[in-house]
């Protein structure tokens, strides 16, 4: 059976973390519409309400009085990476002690990445997995070169240097996701960004205050891409997602299903907080294997699974490398994505930085685990619109990104063309 009709997903994960933790350091009250409240960024808003911030929650939106006096607690960040490093950033400059741990996924997913470059700007923090105990410090601004490409990263470092006396730069070999360059501008927080040959410079004065502001969250990319695939994959399906982010560093997924052969109608561009939104339409398509790497891969790594999934009713080869990253997501992705999709009869090699995989074979009925995993339980669920005897056993961890993921296939399942 098809699916088809209109769904309007949650709102943007990256973007609704940074504006709850934003929010929560800022003089006055921020006002932030259309937000996910999915777990991962219900830890953000818990920790800065723990911190000492002020929160507010209506049906409509959020209200976050912030504070920079920020409160000794030990917070726990749950499954989220984004709530523990971009948190480790705010901290490391604060007065007080803090913990921050989290569930088994997230003590075993490296923080080196973020309490390395926190240290060149001073920062005291034990710890190379959670729990990190941070013990905060006067800061002095530094240069620091990603050697990955990581937004969490670079907003850990960004978000300390807002702490940290004079300048604080972040080189960006390969760019990553912006959000935090384009909203603290909206808390008045003065970037600079040059593009040069070695990657993009962007600078920050600090010690500075950010000031409250209303913020309108998209919807999430990563969540839309899910009824982009089944649209695709499903007989006489079609699917338009609404409203939906369309940053740059987020739609490499979109021009992958391009070159895959999907054609992708984008309608009702406009702008909201900065960012560029569309409502994006896919239907029934046959694919083309394709190869998906280098500068490409963090434009769509958290979609990685589902390329797989629709590699595999693909003519031809797909081969995914460079994405070693992969490795320390929820799980490590490259393993539970290969594991999956073979019990499910798809031809999938494990490579050490990313996949390959053979198509198109037939999906067969087989019992499979989402392994705590919020994005592979979507993409096995996508697959089980396609062959009704996949059974996913642990789905309600979707809980993590899109709480509302079932509700909004019921729907699509229910609309009548
Ligand atoms: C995120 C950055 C990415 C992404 C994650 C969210 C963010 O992780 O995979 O889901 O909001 O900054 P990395 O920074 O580890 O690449």
């Amino acid at each position: 059976m098809g699916l088809r009709g209109t769904v309007r997903v949650p709102g943007d994960k990256s973007m609704t973390h940074r504006a709850f933790l934003m929010g929560g350091i800022a003089e006055g009250t921020t006002v932030i519409s259309n937000a996910l409240l999915g777990a991962d960024c219900l830890a953000s808003l818990a920790a800065v309400e723990a911190l000492g911030a002020h929160v507010q929650q209506t049906e409509q939106e959020i209200r976050i009085t912030g504070t920079t006096a920020l409160k000794a607690a030990t917070i726990d960040c749950g499954n989220s990476g984004t709530t523990i490093r971009l948190l480790s950033g705010i901290l490391a400059g604060s007065q007080e002690t803090y913990t921050l741990t989290g569930d088994e996924s997230l003590q075993r997913r490296p923080m080196d990445r973020v309490t390395v470059p926190l240290a060149t700007l001073g920062a005291d923090i034990e710890g190379t997995y959670a729990p990190l105990t941070i013990h905060g410090q006067p800061l002095v601004g530094t240069t620091y070169t990603l050697p990955v490409a990581s937004a969490q990263v670079k907003s850990a470092v960004l978000l300390a240097g807002l702490f940290a006396t004079g300048e604080t730069t972040v080189v960006e070999p390969i760019l990553s996701r912006d959000h935090t360059e384009r909203m603290l501008p909206k808390f008045g927080t003065d970037l600079t960004i040059q593009e040069q040959e070695q990657g993009r410079k962007i600078r920050l004065q600090g010690p500075v205050r950010l000031q409250a502001t209303e913020i309108d969250i998209p919807g999430d990319p990563s969540s839309a891409a899910f009824w982009w695939a089944a649209a695709i994959l499903g007989a006489d399906s079609r699917i338009t997602t609404e409203h939906v982010l369309m940053n740059p560093t987020r739609t490499g997924f979109l021009q992958v299903l391009r070159q895959m052969g999907a054609s992708v109608e984008i309608t009702n561009r406009r702008e909201t907080a900065g960012e560029e939104t569309a409502d994006v339409t896919l239907m029934t398509t046959s694919l083309q294997a394709v190869a998906i790497e280098g500068e490409q891969i963090p434009s769509l790594i958290d979609e990685i699974p589902l390329l797989a999934l629709l590699a595999t009713q693909a003519e031809g080869r797909t081969v995914i490398r460079d994405a070693a990253e992969l490795r320390v997501k929820e799980t490590d992705r490259i393993e539970t994505v290969v594991s999956t999709l073979r019990k499910i009869g798809a031809q999938i090699e494990a490579t050490e930085d990313g996949m390959i995989i053979d198509g198109p074979t037939p999906l067969v009925g087989a019992t499979v685990d989402s392994a705590g995993d919020h994005r592979l339980a979507m993409m096995l669920t996508i697959a089980a619109t396609l062959q009704p005897e996949i059974e996913v056993l642990g789905n309600e961890v979707v809980e993590v990104s899109y709480p509302t993921f079932y509700d909004d296939l019921k729907t699509l399942q229910q609309t009548n063309p």
